[in-house]
């Protein structure tokens, strides 16, 4: 059984604890928080954009601790899930690193690609495993274009467009915070930024356009260049001004034989496709894909599944890998630099 000591009990340590709860050959055995509630097993007052709203939880079995390097010191554990905001990731990842612990880390991986970088080497130095929480492609729409991507039937990838785009998360008060979240390119294109980098491979050039907000991009579009010239690829993201859609995302992904797309969005409190999964053939035939969509908490139990089944078996995942999502903020800060330039 591989034991896990989660830190950060905000909105995505609950999902991810209450996912493990879920899952056979885990067991979270320690959790930490410095917010004395959250230890005495009082989530009533945790709410995210998905998934239930925090509740009492039973905690009998589960060691507490307010303070991190504490739970390092005084717990065996196998794997320390980091769920702590983003400006923490490479403090913590190095600690339970240099522990000999294996790491999960939320996305995105860190808001410097120089600490990125460190959590790759000490991963190395200290012979454990590092994976980050990408869990766009265990959504099922990005787990069905993936894998036909990857069948070969409809030829080449050629080109792809990406959307992801939010009404400004009021509830988050930390959002606009280039040190602490980093905003919509660090905290919602990183998923597309990752997914791209995951079929396409790393660009070799961005351009950028766009407005910002405290200094960061706040709705822009990028266009990805590839050695390839033939190759296409554009991110629409950001926040926009309206309270109505808090979410939307979607894509169109050209191959040689066949394009996949789909449209998303949540409206009035209410999740539905604008278009479902549908494939194009170059045989002229349109097929919607009943790819299971509508709970996101079962993309969080497959990730999980996947980080439980490679951590016990010491190996690395390709798509939760360091390298992937240390690129995914390589081209998000390429983006940022692109749009600061066109404002100087
Ligand atoms: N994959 C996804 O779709 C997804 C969705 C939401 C959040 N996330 C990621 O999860 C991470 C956490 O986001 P969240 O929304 O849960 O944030 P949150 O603010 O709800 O939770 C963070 C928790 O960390 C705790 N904390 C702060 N400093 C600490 C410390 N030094 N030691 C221990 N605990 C400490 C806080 O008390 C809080 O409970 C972020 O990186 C975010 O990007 C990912």
């Amino acid at each position: 059984v591989i034991r896990v000591g989660i830190v950060g009990l905000g909105f995505m340590g609950m999902i991810h604890f209450l996912s493990y709860r879920k899952l056979p050959g885990v067991r979270v055995v320690a959790i930490c928080d410095p917010k004395p509630r959250r230890l005495a097993g009082d989530w009533s007052d945790i709410q995210g954009n998905f998934g239930p709203r925090g509740a009492k939880v039973d905690l009998t079995g589960v060691a507490t601790f307010a303070d991190y390097n504490e739970m390092l010191e005084n717990i065996d554990l196998d794997l320390v899930d980091i769920t702590l905001p983003p400006h923490l990731h490479a403090y913590a990842t190095l600690n339970a690193l240099r522990a000999g612990r294996h790491v999960f880390c939320e996305k995105p991986m860190s808001l410097e690609l120089d600490a990125c970088d460190a959590m790759i080497e000490a991963a190395r130095q200290a012979k454990r495993r590092l994976y980050i929480g990408h869990v766009l492609p265990f959504f099922p729409e990005y787990a069905w274009a993936l894998e036909t991507i990857r069948s070969g039937h409809y030829g080449q990838l050629v080109s792809g467009e990406f959307r992801r785009v939010i009404a400004d998360p009021l509830w988050n008060k930390m959002f606009w915070s280039s040190t602490d979240v980093g905003g919509p390119l660090f905290d919602l294109h990183v998923h597309d930024a990752h997914f791209i980098r995951l079929l396409f491979g790393l660009p070799s050039g961005v351009s950028v356009q766009g407005r910002r907000r405290e200094q960061m991009p706040e709705f822009w579009r990028t266009r990805f260049d590839f050695e390839d010239p033939r190759r296409m690829v554009t991110a629409t993201c950001g926040a926009i001004e309206q309270q109505s859609r808090p979410f939307a995302h979607g894509f169109d992904i050209h191959l040689e034989d066949a394009t996949l797309g789909f449209d998303f969005e949540v409206r009035d409190g209410q999740g539905c496709y604008l278009r479902p999964p549908t494939l194009l053939t170059s045989a002229g035939k349109t097929k919607t894909i009943d790819v299971g969509g509508g709970d996101p908490l079962l993309a969080f139990e497959a990730e999980l599944g996947a980080i439980v089944a490679s951590a016990a078996a010491d190996r690395d995942n390709e798509i939760l890998s360091g390298l992937i999502a240390r690129d995914a903020i390589e081209m998000c800060c390429r983006q940022r630099d692109a749009l600061d330039a066109a404002f100087r």
